[in-house]
């Protein structure tokens, strides 16, 4: 069998590049891993920019996100307990929105089974060969049964550990990488709002976020060592170290029912080419961020909106000028974000083997922030994302 696009991975990217490419009439085929349940039901991402609400609204699925979303007009600062709300919204004019990625993908993945789009689930992609050829050829599993099919395109959109990055022989992509002695503790907690907006808090005993999924669920992060143990943690231990760092005078954070725990080691890592032969890398494939600053479906939506917009004008005006320019304009956008989301990871956390007098920098910087106008315009622009460089024609 021979199909345009084979796309690899259902997750965000690789089920936005579906819908986009459905729309104009691009077939594709989506090989998912997973069962269509699980990959619903990961709790990751929660902020969305506004020109990724844009693009699922141009693309025509973003009705219950435009119903259901949570606009934010900026972000609170807390630094060493006292809080700071930065209002983005006045300083240039837009704000973020909050709508889970578990949100994203149902909507998705909906959208695709309704109109009984090929995406084979539980059916992971094992081999990837001859992606110099108009025939790159593709290796799956279905069923515990290997099986081959051929295609023009094909989109590795499987994130980190998926396998088209690995597809590509040693030195075929130059790729850059970080890890940090730290991760995020997430909780999941049934609890109103304690704020209207996300909480950023540096504070001597690490970083602590309070951010939301809906006016009833709270979505809270304790910076922690990357191999804590998530069973040392019990519910009042998390919720007096979120008081600690984050409580102030004349104001609670309200607890309740913890009802997920999660640890996400922190990592930089990227690609200094998001294309090999006919195969290109979006999305977590292609790179991932220390999630301070939540870019990372955001960077993948940002890489999605330049490819979708190549191949549609690829396939329907036989003209590969954006396609050919994809990798450059990904990579210059994505070398940007890992910039901004390393730097707000270092303005935040307490790195291991720092001193006090590095804690004092990084006050100062946050005292900086909250008191210049200037500073926090740059900030705001670099919060609520960068431009997309092209946009599908839908
Ligand atoms: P993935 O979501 O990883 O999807 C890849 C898919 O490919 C998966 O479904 C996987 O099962 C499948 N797959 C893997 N290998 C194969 C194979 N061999 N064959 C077939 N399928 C395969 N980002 C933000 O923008 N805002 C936030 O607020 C934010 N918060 C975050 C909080 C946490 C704690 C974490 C961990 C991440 C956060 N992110 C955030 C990052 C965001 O979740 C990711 O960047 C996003 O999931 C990337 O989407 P993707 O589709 O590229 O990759
Ligand atoms: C989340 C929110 C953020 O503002 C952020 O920087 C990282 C993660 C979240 O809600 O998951």
């Amino acid at each position: 069998m021979h199909v345009p696009v084979a796309i690899i991975g259902a997750g965000p990217s690789g089920s936005l590049l579906a819908w986009i490419l459905r729309q104009r009439g691009i077939e594709s085929i989506v090989f998912e891993n997973r069962s269509r349940e699980y990959v619903e039901g990961r709790i990751r991402a929660g902020v969305m920019e506004q020109n990724a609400v844009d693009l699922m609204i141009r693309a025509g699925i973003g009705e219950r996100l435009q119903k259901e979303s949570m606009y934010q007009r900026g972000v609170e600062i807390g630094i060493n307990n006292s809080h700071h709300f930065l209002d983005f919204e006045k300083l240039i004019g837009i704000g973020v929105t909050v709508y889970g990625q578990s949100e994203v993908t149902k909507d998705l993945l909906g959208g695709l089974a309704n109109e009984r789009h090929n995406v084979l689930y539980e059916t992971p992609v094992t081999k990837i060969e001859d992606h110099h050829s108009d025939k790159v050829k593709v290796t799956y599993e279905e069923n515990g049964v290997a099986k081959q099919l051929t295609a023009d395109f094909v989109l590795g959109a499987d994130g980190y550990h998926g396998a088209s990055r690995k597809s590509v022989p040693d030195g075929g992509i130059v790729m850059h990488e970080k890890t940090y002695p730290l991760g995020w503790l997430g909780i999941m907690v049934k609890a109103p709002q304690s704020k209207p907006v996300a909480f950023f808090t540096f504070h001597d005993r690490g970083f602590a976020l309070l951010s939301m999924r809906t006016p009833e669920i709270q979505r809270l992060y304790l910076q922690v060592a990357n191999d804590e143990n998530l069973n040392e943690w019990s519910d009042d231990r998390i919720w007096d170290e979120l008081d600690t760092r984050m409580g102030t005078p004349g104001w609670e954070l309200i607890r309740g029912e913890i009802f997920q725990k999660d640890l996400a080691p922190l990592r930089s890592f990227f690609c200094e080419s998001q294309r090999y032969g006919n195969m290109f890398l979006v999305g977590d494939a292609a790179h991932v961020v220390p999630p301070t600053g939540a870019k990372g479906l955001n960077s993948a939506f940002a890489d999605v909106s330049v490819l979708s917009a190549g191949l549609i004008q690829h396939y329907t005006e036989d003209d590969s000028t954006i396609l050919d320019n994809f990798s450059d304009l990904a990579v210059a956008r994505n070398v940007q974000t890992q910039r901004f989301s390393g730097a707000n990871t270092a303005k935040y956390h307490i790195f291991p083997g720092t001193n006090s007098f590095d804690r004092k920098m990084q006050q100062a910087e946050l005292e900086y922030l909250v008191t210049d106008e200037t500073a926090q315009i740059s900030y705001a622009k670099q919060h609520t994302g960068l431009p997309f460089a092209h946009w599908p024609e839908l």
